[in-house]
């Protein structure tokens, strides 16, 4: 294999995208992502069989369209990476399954990854290597974190993260509370841009003892509630629902919580860098008041584009040759499909 460049194919399966990506050390050449959303979308919520079943169909053919799309033939390739966990362990199975298999075959080494981390990781594609530490705040449908990252490949530490509900989780719920489709996040994004924020709706986990005892936790369940009821009173009352200043001062309340943490972390860390990832890190208010945040701070913010924010192939391929060019052991091909993996895990 080439050490310095190696070329490792990434599979993706722990929610409802099947994603393959490809690069060459730190260079990315494919993402080819099939997603099972619209399958979803009727019951609000991601079925975990369906997204099961949804995999075992498109593994095959999304693998075969990231290699001709790279122009890449399955023998080249100098290793296979694979989300190990967490996530839907029936949908962490098909990948892991088809991962051993492709690395069986080709008799090349497998690294079982942790999802969150590869989140973190495909920023080198994007932005090159990692500062180290690189702060990193990930936000997506089942996680909230804000981790302090002194080396991708072996060393991610906790400093919070949400005591309830997801950031994305609770985009989700709210967008359904104002009656917009599945999944909630890009219309919630849509819709705040043609409101006003006029609501101040709470702040869950920032003043007083709450922060004292949360400093980097998150909470976000009581916003939800206080939405609804808002929502609710409203209806009661009849009169209409102002869909898209809720949504706008909803999204401002989360954004607000985010990005006030994440500074506080980076300035209390000494960390210079700020990098924001998963699903929720695609929404345009939280790059925008991220942005400005960091710049009145003098950090450097590090955001990948939308389409690798959200679930892919990418940026499991991208941790996968980071394991390879830190000289990291491979998995076990008995590795296991991890729903409940520690953010704290790399690898298994
Ligand atoms: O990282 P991801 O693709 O899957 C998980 O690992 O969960 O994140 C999906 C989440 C969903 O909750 C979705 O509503 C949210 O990311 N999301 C957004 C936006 N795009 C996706 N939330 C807010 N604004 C967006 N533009
Ligand atoms: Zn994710």
């Amino acid at each position: 294999m080439s050490v310095e460049q190696p070329l490792v194919l990434g599979i993706e399966t722990s929610c409802d995208e099947t994603g393959v990506g490809i690069v060459r050390g730190e260079a990315l050449l494919v993402d080819a992502v099939a997603s099972s959303v619209d399958d979803h979308a009727r019951f609000g919520g991601v079925v975990p069989e369906v997204a099961s079943r949804a995999h075992l169909e498109e593994m095959v053919p999304t693998i075969e369209r990231a290699c001709r799309e790279a122009g890449v033939q399955l023998r080249d390739l100098d290793a296979i990476s694979v989300t190990s966990g967490p996530g839907l362990a029936g949908s962490l199975m098909v990948g892991v399954a088809s991962a051993k298999a492709l690395a069986l075959s080709l008799g090349v080494p497998l690294y079982g990854v942790n999802h969150l981390a590869s989140h973190v990781a495909v920023d080198i594609v994007e932005h090159g290597p990692l500062p180290q530490p690189t702060m990193a705040l990930l936000v997506s449908g089942g996680h909230s974190s804000l981790l302090l990252v002194p080396d991708v490949t072996s060393d991610i530490r906790s400093l919070g993260s949400t005591i309830d509900d997801a950031a994305g989780e609770a985009f989700d719920k709210v967008a359904r509370v104002l009656g917009l489709p599945f999944p909630g996040g890009p219309h919630i994004d849509r819709m705040a841009r043609e409101g006003q924020v006029t609501i101040d709706f709470p702040r869950g986990l920032t003043a007083g003892r709450d922060m004292e005892r949360h400093r980097f936790d998150f909470s976000f369940s009581g916003l939800k509630t206080a939405v609804s009821r808002w929502v609710q009173a409203k209806e009661a009352a009849g009169e209409p629902v102002p869909v898209a200043d809720v949504a706008a001062s909803f999204q401002e309340a989360v954004v607000d919580v985010l990005t006030r943490k994440a500074v506080l972390a980076c300035r209390e860390q000494g960390a210079e860098n700020l990098q924001i990832g998963g699903g929720v890190a695609a929404n345009s208010r939280l790059r925008a008041m991220a942005q400005s945040r960091c710049d009145a701070a003098g950090i450097e913010l590090r955001v990948p584009r939308p389409g690798l924010c959200t679930d892919n192939g990418a940026m499991v391929a991208a941790l996968g040759a980071q394991m390879v060019l830190k000289g990291r052991d491979a998995s076990r091909l008995d590795l296991p499909a991890d729903s409940s993996m520690p953010v704290t895990q790399v690898q298994n």
